[in-house]
């Protein structure tokens, strides 16, 4: 029987033979960087699962939205994987944690630190999340090309907003004591933003034996604010975009077996 994925409310005649897949958060964003791509068109939107095949001369490349969170993002990789995806980018936005980091810059993760909770489930938690080198490579290059700023290092994954990246601005104030001065730790480790779901996506992918490399924009630097400012976000989704089109292109040319 061929396979049906259930929360992606797709069929794999409906993937066209697409091998790379670009992942953002939010559903809204899936079109925007579609276009980047190519002519697109939308296969399916179940719950926070948006899907939508680009075209371009290179070939085919499915976005896909994961919602928040690596519990979501696992379920669209296990179906991705199913469904024939071997190159999986998370297209996202972070908080900068180094006072380097600018707003509108850009942070290629070649890996993360697993305080997504989810990852757990795939891989004990000694088991590094890693990026796949040529996917950090094509990144910078298209970073590059763009001439983006931009920045590539270790990311820290956490399950939750809040608690997980230290932040006090929040109904009780108040942040339990394990986590409690792990801002300045990762800041002192060299740790470059936080986010909330690379680490989810590097850890399956790596047990999968599949390859994967994560983009994001940063939307605030946590030095010098707490408050995102919503001006900002269009703005930098619009370069993740450029990068995240740049990139599927230059994969689907250079490592995909069929792209043109
Ligand atoms: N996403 C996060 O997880 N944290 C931020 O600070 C910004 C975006």
């Amino acid at each position: 029987m061929k396979y049906y994925a259930y929360h992606l409310a797709l069929s794999e005649q409906d993937m066209e033979g697409a091998e790379v897949a670009l992942i953002p958060g939010d559903p809204e964003r899936c079109e925007m960087i579609a276009e980047a791509v190519g002519s697109f068109r939308t296969l399916a939107f179940h719950r926070e699962f948006k899907s939508v095949l680009a075209t371009c001369d290179e070939g085919r490349v499915l976005v896909v939205s994961s919602g928040i969170g690596g519990p979501s993002l696992a379920i669209a990789v296990e179906e991705l994987a199913r469904l024939g995806i071997r190159y999986f980018i998370r297209v996202g936005t972070c908080g900068a944690i180094q006072d380097d980091i600018g707003i509108g810059d850009i942070v290629i993760s070649e890996g993360a630190i697993r305080m997504d909770g989810t990852s757990d489930h795939y891989a004990p938690s000694l088991y590094p999340a890693c990026a796949n080198f040529e996917v950090v490579q094509v990144l910078s290059e298209a970073c590059m090309e763009l001439g983006y700023d931009f920045h590539v290092g270790i990311t820290c994954t956490s399950a939750t907003f809040y608690p997980g990246q230290e932040r006090y601005d929040t109904y009780t104030g108040y942040v339990i004591r394990n986590l409690q001065g792990t801002f300045q730790e990762w800041k002192e480790l060299g740790v470059l933003n936080y986010e909330m779901e690379v680490a989810t996506l590097f850890t399956i992918a790596r047990v999968f034996h599949l390859q994967a490399g994560a983009v994001c924009g940063v939307l605030v630097n946590r030095n010098q604010e707490e408050e995102i400012d919503p001006e900002e976000v269009n703005t930098v989704e619009l370069k993740l975009a450029r990068v995240a089109a740049r990139s599927a292109k230059m994969i689907l040319k250079s490592y995909v077996k069929g792209g043109q």
